[in-house]
Order: C-alpha cells, then structure tokens, then sequence
C-alpha cells in the first residue's frame, strides 16, 4: 500500500457514514457467483454486491477498515486480509474481480496479473469510481477550496496484459446527504486526511462557510466504470499475455 493508501484506517467510521455507494447500473457486468471486491474498505461496494445474492469474498488490507467491513456484512460475505498484488483466492474461481475507488492504489500491473489467474475464462475485471461532477460551478468550486482536482481525472483504459481492451462508461446519479455530512466528507478524501491538522481544519472550515444557508445537499457524481474481460486460457491467449 501506498502512504496515502494507508490513511484509510483513522477515519473509517466517517468513511462509513458519508462515502457514496454506486448506481446499480454501473454493476450491470458484474455476473456469475464468485465476485472478489478488492481494496473493500468498509463494504459500499460489497453491501450492493452481497445484495444480488452473489458470494462475494471482500479483501482488504486495512485492519480498522476491514473490522467496520466484518461488523456491516451479512452471510455470503468472506472478510479477509490482503491486497490487490495478493488476492488469497484459488486460481481460476471468480466469475468477477471488482475495484470500488481502489484501483488507483494498486500497482496495475501486479493487480491485472493477479485478476487474470483468479478468474474464470471470460471473467470480468471491473474498475469504478465516483468522480465529483466538476462541471457543476459549486462543485467545481469545493474542490478547490479543498484543494482537489478541478478537472475530470483522465480514465483512458491501460492496456492490461491477457484481457480485452477496457470498456468506459459513465452513469451521472447523486448522493443526499446533509450539508454537515458533505463536510465530513471531504475530510474523507486522502489529499484532505492527510494534510497537517491546522491546515485540514482550516481546509474543511472554509468548506463549512462556503455551504452555510445549506441543508441538504444533493452531490452529484458521475460514476465512471471500466470493463475488462479476461481472455480465455488457450495457449494463444497465454502467449499474449506474456
Ligand atoms: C477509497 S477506499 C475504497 C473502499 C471501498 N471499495 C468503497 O468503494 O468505498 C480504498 C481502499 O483500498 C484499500 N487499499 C489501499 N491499497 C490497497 C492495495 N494495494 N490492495 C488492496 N486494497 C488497497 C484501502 O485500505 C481502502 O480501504
């Protein structure tokens, strides 16, 4: 794990509370019984998955977020310990490897790899993240002020050795929650967690002024996915893949 890879853990229980689940429509390639969600921080993603009755097996390398994740979790649903470079899942088992806002912290190349020998033939690579619609002035705004991207991060699919080419797509939805909630929410971010307190503080307070008159917000994110699809295990494809 990276640095701020790591900083997940201290604010877990706020992570919980305020980060965005996804639209049930950017799960649509998501098939088959044995879904492995990686990096599944306190369970946004695993929740949904566990919903449509799959078996899911959540791996995360946090400890404070993976005993948030175990007390969230429902039967169908393996809590365990490892990352994205070491999935402790048997070779050739998961009909689907999902990624929820934690690829980015992975190496890809040793991810890709690791998701091409647990998956079926076929198996779906699934990557999402919720982006902060940016083209909305006040949006754009608040991330300035917490000194975030004011441009939409550049997800142009890599080529990942033994899977198709990567496939975007992008559903715009919104996450209500109250104005104090969004505060707290941008505390959640790694580039705001991870500044030196004064300055964090300071940060989330002009956050808090720039939303006074608010209630309830509607935040609208676009919820940008990338599907890649294991090529099956001929030798051909293996070649390639080399
Ligand atoms: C932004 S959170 C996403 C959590 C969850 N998937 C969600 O959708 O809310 C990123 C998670 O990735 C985990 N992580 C960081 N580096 C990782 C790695 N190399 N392999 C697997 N997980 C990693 C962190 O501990 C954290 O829980």
């Amino acid at each position: 794990m990276t640095g701020r890879g790591r900083s997940f853990g201290r604010i877990a229980d706020d992570y919980d509370r305020v980060r965005p689940g996804y639209p049930p429509d950017a799960l649509r390639s998501v098939v088959g019984d044995l879904v492995v969600d990686v990096g599944a921080g306190t369970g946004k993603l695993t929740a949904l998955l566990a919903a449509s009755r799959r078996r899911v097996v959540a791996v995360e390398p946090d400890p404070t977020m993976r005993t948030v994740l175990a007390g969230r979790v429902g039967p169908g649903v393996e809590v365990v310990d490892g990352t994205a470079e070491h999935l402790p899942v048997a070779s050739g088992t998961a009909s689907a490897v999902v990624y929820g806002q934690s690829w980015h912290w992975a190496d890809p190349q040793a991810a890709a790899a690791e998701a091409r020998r647990v998956l079926v033939d076929d198996g779906v690579l699934l990557l999402l993240w919720n982006i902060p619609d940016v083209t909305v002035d006040w949006v754009q705004e608040l991330n300035r002020l917490a000194g975030l991207p004011v441009g939409f991060p550049d997800l142009t699919p890599t080529e990942l050795a033994g899977f198709s080419p990567g496939v975007v797509e992008r559903v715009p939805w919104e996450q209500t929650l109250d104005a104090s909630d969004l505060v707290r929410l941008f505390s959640t971010f790694s580039r705001v967690a991870t500044r030196e307190p004064d300055d964090r503080d300071r940060v989330l307070a002009s956050i808090r002024a720039a939303l006074t008159g608010c209630t309830v917000v509607a935040y609208p994110y676009v919820c940008v996915s990338v599907t890649y699809r294991r090529e099956p295990r001929s030798r051909r494809a293996e070649r390639r893949a080399r």
